[in-house]
């Protein structure tokens, strides 16, 4: 468990479903990420136990307002040379009240600084669309510098690296 200032990380509850639900199922959450999940087939395959290793649930005074994972993925594109399970990959997903206050600024630098203290010296990786600007803003405020571009699932893909020696001051 993570507090920050405003926000507590924690591990997913099962009070949390609702929320969950309604943010991979949200039309504005999912434009740059594939669409919004079909709401009944998304339900079906929530599990009722949602934790796992380097999944935060974000709690603004109890509830859900969104989730940072910190995962191993496997390469999408060609040109990213990184070997599967190599480099941890930051992910975020806000509910669309929660926008524009800082919180994913604030839940991200507390999951950072977590990381660097469980993995010194470990970089993190981030890829997002182009096109999303609001993601490429927080990358960027986080200390992502970018790294490449490339074409993925019918869009232009942004990688950003965080290094524990490019922190923003
Ligand atoms: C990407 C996403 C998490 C960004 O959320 P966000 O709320 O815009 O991010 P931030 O935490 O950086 O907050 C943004 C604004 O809050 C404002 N703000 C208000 N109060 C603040 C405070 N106390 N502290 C800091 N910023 C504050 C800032 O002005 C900031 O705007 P700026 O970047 O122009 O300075 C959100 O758009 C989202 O969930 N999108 C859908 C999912 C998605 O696409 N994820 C990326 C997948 S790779």
């Amino acid at each position: 468990m993570i507090a920050t200032e405003r926000l507590l990380l924690r591990e997913p509850e099962g009070k949390d479903r609702p929320a969950l639900v309604e943010l991979f199922t949200s039309p504005e959450v999912g434009t740059y990420i594939g669409g919004p999940r079909p709401r009944q087939e998304f339900e079906r395959s929530l599990p009722e136990d949602n934790r796992r290793p380097g999944l935060f649930a974000v709690d603004l005074h109890g509830a859900l307002i969104g989730i940072v994972t910190l995962d191993r993925l496997e390469p999408v594109s060609k040109s990213c040379v990184r070997v599967a399970g190599e480099e941890a990959t930051l992910g975020y997903l806000f509910l669309p009240e929660a926008w524009g206050c800082g919180y994913a600024t604030e839940a991200c630098t507390a999951v950072l600084n977590w990381f660097t203290t469980a993995l010194p010296g470990e970089s993190v990786s981030l890829s997002t669309q182009t096109a999303n600007s609001a993601s490429i803003r927080l990358a960027t405020k986080l200390g992502f510098t970018e790294v490449e571009r490339y074409e993925a699932y019918g869009a232009e893909q942004w990688r950003g690296r965080w290094s524990p020696t490019r922190r923003p001051a």
